[in-house]
């Protein structure tokens, strides 16, 4: 069995999680079950990132210990992720011994090797971003960009990994795996972003400044910087279990340059252990143009549409909406369209006419297929033409594609009803319409079934339910499941389901 470890970015935990953190998360458990339904060993991890000067700020303006804010917080957002049905096998959090041993352990080892030295750090520090500043980071007015928050000017002593020692086996590393970074256009700008010289990185912060952070081992009055501490959770979660190589550490475009592009990939290298096989790295929901974020403090709630509309619905309209490594415009208008047109219309109508006339014709028993003519075999085309894409379409994350051809196929399955008639079929006594009709209620039963089976990494749970409306328990091969075939014949379904029900009144627009 193949192995599989794939990662999410670990969250700031200094305040509620948002629809960007959710999507992270439906994408990574959307790949996560796919290869899992492809036969792989999956292991999939996500967490939270629970130290650093913000989220002292934050438990500080509360009045409560980092330790008990980061408790509550980081259980929000694990309790969003169980409810989203985000299939992770491990959730780590920063702050727990695992994690610290680690991150010591490898400082220690870097320390012990001379590629950690100390010295004077004089510069600018962004506290929004965590980050050091150079002259060249100031806008041409000589001001800071505003993505950095309150720019402070700062000289301190410090600890410095030597980053730019591998400034050149990097930029050999990404000529030579050119399929480290995905979508690819990105790599190009991460090697354009290497034509700079680097400067090594200060992986340290006085202890009078920052307390909260991970001790380095070395010298106690000071503690990891943020980012050093925070990256190693892709490692420090599989240490003892024999899972890297990550196969892919899924990231949003905001985090690729440096940290992982750059510092990572060069942390473990200097350390001894190959890079991550890949980095995805994702696009942003952006709501009229601006980013959601906390910090500029437009941020969508997320839970406000999964309690109107259903875990699935929101999982469908994420992984539906965006091609994954571009941006998508979030409106509720478009999710309405999607909800209403694809979900209740298309798949939920469908389902229900297939269960409903099941039960009115056939006494609720699915009967089998008799009669093969051209609008069967004309759906039967239009299936096959689907599901051989479907492999191609999920291995190159293109899952959007993915259910626009199954939602094309569901529209034929409708449209293949209506030239049927069923209604019509059950009114004649004719042997020959009699077969039609049989044939009929088993080829949309069939359609529905596969249907969903194609949709199963992205609304699990929707795809269960309607599995058990048919009286189906699916095998354990999903490639298997993919096949045209006879294997709800004579199954008991229920009489109806309620699938995708429309909203009592107009979804409210979500939260600014
Ligand atoms: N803690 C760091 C990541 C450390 S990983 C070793 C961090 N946290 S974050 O909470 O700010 O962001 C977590 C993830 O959410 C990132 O991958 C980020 O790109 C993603 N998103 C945050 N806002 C987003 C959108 N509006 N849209 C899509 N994803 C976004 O960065």
């Amino acid at each position: 069995m193949k192995s599989f470890y794939i990662t999410t970015a670990i969250d700031y935990v200094n305040g509620s999680p948002h629809l960007g953190h959710a999507y992270e998360k439906v994408l990574t458990d959307v790949i996560a079950r796919f290869r899992r339904q492809m036969g792989d060993q999956v292991h999939f991890l996500t967490g939270a990132d629970e130290h650093g000067q913000k989220v002292q700020a934050s438990a500080r303006k509360q009045g409560i210990e980092p330790q008990a804010y980061v408790d509550a917080t980081a259980a929000e957002f694990r309790a969003l992720y169980d409810r989203l049905n985000i299939s992770y096998d491990d959730f780590i959090r920063t702050t727990e011994p695992r994690h610290k041993k680690v991150v010591c352990d490898v400082l220690q080892k870097l320390f012990d090797q001379g590629e950690i030295y100390q010295a004077e750090y004089r510069g600018f520090y962004s506290t929004r971003q965590e980050q050091f500043l150079q002259e060249k980071d100031r806008l041409p007015d000589g001001t800071w960009p505003e993505i950095f928050g309150e720019v402070t000017a700062i000289v301190e002593q410090n600890y410095f990994f030597r980053l730019k020692k591998y400034q050149d086996w990097l930029i050999d590393y990404l000529k030579t795996h050119e399929d480290f970074i995905f979508p690819k256009y990105r790599q190009k700008q991460v090697i354009e972003f290497l034509k700079e010289p680097l400067n090594d990185l200060c992986i340290s912060r006085p202890r009078e400044r920052l307390e909260w952070g991970i001790a380095l081992p070395f010298d106690s009055n000071y503690v990891t910087y943020v980012w050093f501490d925070a990256l190693l959770n892709y490692y420090s979660g599989v240490v003892d279990k024999g899972f890297w190589p990550a196969d892919f550490n899924v990231i949003g475009k905001d985090i690729l340059v440096p940290p992982h592009a750059v510092y990572w990939p060069i942390m473990l290298h200097a350390f001894g252990l190959p890079p991550p096989k890949a980095l995805l790295v994702h696009g942003f929901w952006m709501q009229s143009g601006a980013k959601m974020s906390k910090s500029t403090g437009a941020a969508v709630n997320p839970l406000d549409l999964i309690d109107q509309f259903g875990v699935d619905a929101f999982r469908y309209f994420l992984i539906r909406e965006m091609n994954v490594g571009q941006d998508s415009e979030f409106t509720v208008e478009q999710f309405m369209v999607r909800y209403n047109s694809e979900l209740a219309n298309n798949l939920g109508n469908l389902v229900n006419r297939a269960l409903n006339m099941t039960t009115k014709f056939a006494g609720g028993v699915l009967p089998a297929a008799e009669v093969i003519e051209e609008l069967e075999l004309e759906l039967l085309a239009v299936w096959t033409k689907t599901r051989d894409e479907l492999v191609p379409l999920g291995e190159t994350f293109q899952f959007h594609t993915a259910l626009e051809r199954t939602m094309t196929f569901l529209t034929a399955t409708n449209s293949y009803i209506d030239k049927r008639a069923p209604w019509k079929l059950g009114k004649s006594t004719e042997p020959k319409d009699q077969a039609l009709l049989r044939t009929t209620l088993a080829t949309i039963a069939e359609a529905s079934r596969l249907a969903v089976t194609a949709m199963l990494h992205v609304t699990p749970a929707s795809t269960q339910k309607i599995y058990e409306a048919f009286g189906y328990t699916p095998g354990t091969e999903w490639q298997a499941e993919l096949e045209w075939g006879t294997k709800l014949n004579g199954a008991k379904v229920s009489p109806a389901l309620v699938l995708f029900p429309r909203p009592e009144k107009p979804a409210a627009p979500a939260k600014a």
